[in-house]
């Protein structure tokens, strides 16, 4: 899909970061964009009113909470009628929660996982029939490196996203036939607020680990997860530091990545204890 112009793009997550540059763009380009959101912001409203290049396109935008399946089943349905069906759906809705595991509460792990693994869940199975119904359709679902390599720190982020590449690559093979494409975007780290709110209380652990693979802006994210989108890719990763680490983990074996990874670590708990 080369031509975003006149095409229906459904964007979770789409008042901040990620999801609302990648909103900004397509609206730009002469999609008609469609926000779930938690909070969907009136400022995030007014950036893609203004990005849109005709008064024609739609923006709209519903309030739901990923994690509640009866109320994205039903906002998805709503968004339909209102605004139409989906062409394209990117799945940015995340959160994350950085902390040790023998400190971390059930609550925050569960909410993890339920926003971030079920979210996403709730997403393909709303826009299914919707799409089916078409003969057509692309589903990205935005993980993250942390679903590739393992992150200090990550026991209830890396495990939701790891879980999301299990799940839409399962789903790839059954929706492909339908003329459904699953597509899964890996950002590196990506300066949006998340990381900025990270950043307040991040481990030194976690921040060399996270630091191996890079960090880019919001706009470099954007340009590479349409051009990703664009191209048909079933999974690529944003950033090229961490598209190296994404190979890399791919073709060192299993004990040396470990090895590497566990002496930055060491290094990175020494630097802890001499402040
Ligand atoms: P962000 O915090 O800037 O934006 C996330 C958006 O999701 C917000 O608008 C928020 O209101 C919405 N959201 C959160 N919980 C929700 C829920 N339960 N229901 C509906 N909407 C909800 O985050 P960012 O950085 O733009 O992240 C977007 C996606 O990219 C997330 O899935 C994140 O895990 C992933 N990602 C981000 C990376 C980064 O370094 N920023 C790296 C790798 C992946």
């Amino acid at each position: 899909m080369k031509n975003f112009s006149g095409k229906t793009v459904y964007i979770t997550g789409g008042a901040s970061g990620i999801g609302l540059g990648t909103g900004r763009r397509l609206a730009a380009m002469g999609a008609h964009i469609v926000v779930l959101d938690f909070n969907p912001t009136d400022a995030a409203h007014a950036a893609l009113e203004h990005a849109r290049c005709s008064p024609a396109q739609h923006i709209a935008r519903y309030q739901v909470d990923m994690a509640d399946r009866a109320a994205v089943l039903a906002a998805v349905a709503r968004a339909a009628n209102e605004a139409g069906a989906p062409d394209i759906v990117i799945n940015c809705a995340g959160i994350g929660v950085t902390g040790e595991f023998a400190s971390m509460r059930f609550e925050d792990f569960d909410r993890v996982i339920q926003v971030n693994l079920y979210g996403s869940r709730h997403l393909c199975e709303a826009v299914l029939p919707l799409m089916r119904a078409r003969g057509h359709g692309n589903i990205v679902l935005v993980a993250s490196m942390a679903g590739i390599t393992p992150v200090y720190g990550y026991t209830d982020y890396g495990t939701s996203k790891y879980a999301v590449l299990g799940f839409a690559e399962c789903l790839r093979y059954e929706l492909k036939p339908l003329g459904i494409e699953v597509q899964i975007c890996c950002p590196g780290e990506v300066e949006t607020p998340m990381v900025a709110a990270e950043r307040l209380i991040i481990h030194p652990a976690t921040r060399a680990l996270k630091d191996a693979g890079g960090s880019i802006g919001i706009d470099q994210a954007v340009r590479e997860l349409i051009d990703g989108m664009a191209r048909g890719k079933a999974i690529f990763v944003l950033g090229g530091k961490a598209r190296l680490t994404f190979w890399l983990r791919r073709l060192v074996p299993p004990s040396l990545w470990y090895w590497i990874t566990d002496q930055i670590v060491r290094k990175a708990m020494k630097t802890k204890k001499a402040i």
